[in-house]
């Protein structure tokens, strides 16, 4: 079967005031439709940089990513209809969800922007765009009538709601999470771990999440890879690596981890 992810030898440099950054180094990765990654790593391993290029916001300084076998085109312009029907497919949700909800659109007009965009498949007339808006936000556990509201009246945790509302719309098949519940109280965390695994589990979704609490990764994926400066230590199950880890850096990773 042909993986949904096939990542060969993909690099990621940057040079930022004068110096070259490796970000990603030499990495080579297979992520399989259904499978849910947890993608961990210290700060500034790479784990940004490699869900950017994941979601084809970003595209490799060397090596290629395929998506289903074919190479992974980035957007804009010259892109072809294809390749921005294969994005839309991706969808993301960022950690803080204030950031990327504009404040002066109601909640309702927020979940749907993305059903507006030209890169998906169907033109959803207003009629269906109303009523999948009221089914994703009872999706995601926020109240009725939120769609009237603005994002201000909202907690922080309703807010990573409305973001993750607003990133199914457009029914993905990849969800793609960098570190979506690190910015909230450790009171709301395990209600957002809660949605993305019950989202994940009933529509089949395959998941990269990004997070740097190993819990978390612990609760929600299926398989982990695990990032220092740019390069991939290990990738596999994570029964295997967060049981028993090869590599010294996740052993360390692990032992520093107080909540396991
Ligand atoms: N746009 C950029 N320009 C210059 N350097 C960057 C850019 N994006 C990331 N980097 C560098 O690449 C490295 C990896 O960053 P990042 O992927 O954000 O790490 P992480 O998400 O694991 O904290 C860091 O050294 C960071 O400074
Ligand atoms: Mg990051």
């Amino acid at each position: 079967m042909t993986a949904l992810y096939a990542l060969d030898h993909v690099s990621r440099r940057f040079t930022s005031s004068g110096r070259d950054v490796t970000a990603l180094d030499d990495l080579s990765l297979t992520i399989g439709q259904g499978e849910r990654w947890g993608i961990v790593g210290g700060s500034g391993s790479g784990k940004t940089t490699l869900v950017r290029l994941l979601a084809g916001l970003d595209a490799p300084s060397s090596g290629t990513i395929r998506f289903e076998g074919q190479p992974l085109n980035l957007p804009g312009p010259g892109a072809s209809a294809s390749a921005r029907r294969v994005l839309a497919r991706v969808q993301l949700v960022f950690q803080d969800p204030m950031s990327s909800l504009d404040p002066r659109m109601r909640v309702g007009a927020i979940i749907a922007e993305p059903l507006r965009s030209r890169s998906v498949r169907a033109d959803w007339p207003p009629q269906a765009r109303r009523a999948r808006v009221d089914d994703l936000i009872a999706a995601v556990g926020l109240p009725q009538g939120s769609a009237q509201r603005y994002p201000h009246e909202f907690s922080g945790g309703q807010r990573q709601r409305i973001a993750i509302a607003r990133a199914l719309a457009p029914r993905p098949d990849v969800l793609i999470a960098d570190e979506p519940v690190s910015a909230l109280d450790v009171s709301v965390r395990a209600h957002i771990i809660n949605v993305l695994n019950e989202i994940s589990d009933r529509l089949g979704l395959t998941l990269v999440l990004v997070s740097h609490d190993l819990a978390v990764v612990r609760h929600l994926c299926d398989h982990v890879a695990v990032l220092r400066s740019g390069r991939l230590v290990e990738a596999g199950p994570a029964e295997d690596i967060l049981t028993t880890p090869r590599d010294p850096y996740t052993q360390a990773l692990l032992a520093a981890q107080p909540t396991l």
